[in-house]
């Protein structure tokens, strides 16, 4: 418990901008938001459209104590467009959940939302934890993409097996909450 707690010392102070992709695990976003926010971290919230489906910007942005940002024709703070300024804030920037979508906008470098122009732009650490169907997450074009991002440096927290919201049994479960914390703290200097 002392090692987890020291580990997890480690967000105090951190920007962590955490992106939530239009997963129906996005729900367990708020848990994740709460979580690194009470660990110290200083968390900004990015959402895309369809994650605003699952679950509002409202709770997130209550949550994290800060504004949420979703789309890329957002003014930001200051004069530098909003994805520039969110990507050079960020101490880390942490996916969760990552859909099989925005996976395959960063392996292939597109940027059509303000979180795929995070992922292009940023140049802190990416940690990434994929929720799919199981037949999603387990197809070539899928596990493609994953072994693109890791060659270029990606970090990944698996997806588990268990009963997955779609009806099927397999992998493609959001990874526990306490274990996306503590691996975001162990990217962190
Ligand atoms: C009810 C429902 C649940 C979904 N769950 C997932 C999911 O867990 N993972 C995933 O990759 N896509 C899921 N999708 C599909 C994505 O929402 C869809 O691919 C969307 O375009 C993703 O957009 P985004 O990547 O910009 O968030 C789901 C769709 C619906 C309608």
């Amino acid at each position: 418990m002392e090692q987890i707690n020291s580990h997890v010392e480690k967000l105090a102070g951190k920007v962590v901008v955490l992106g939530v992709s239009g997963s129906i695990a996005a729900y367990k976003s708020a848990d994740l938001t709460s979580e690194l926010r009470k660990a110290g971290a200083e968390v900004f919230v990015v959402m895309t459209e369809s994650a605003t489906r699952f679950i509002t910007p409202l709770t997130l942005g209550t949550l994290s104590r800060n504004p949420v940002a979703v789309s890329l024709w957002d003014e930001g703070q200051g004069w530098q467009p909003g994805h520039i300024e969110l990507a050079d804030q960020a101490d880390l920037f942490l996916v969760a959940p990552a859909t099989a979508n925005q996976i395959a906008n960063f392996a292939r470098g597109q940027c059509p939302d303000l979180l795929a122009s995070i992922y292009l732009a940023t140049r802190a650490p990416v940690l990434i934890a994929p929720a799919m169907n199981g037949k999603m997450y387990e197809h070539e074009a899928t596990q493609e993409n994953l072994k693109i991002l890791e060659s270029r440096g990606v970090h990944f927290i698996d997806p588990v097996v268990g009963e997955l919201a779609c009806g099927y049994e397999g992998v493609g479960k959001l990874a526990p909450i306490d274990q996306i914390v503590l691996e975001s703290a162990g990217l962190l200097a």
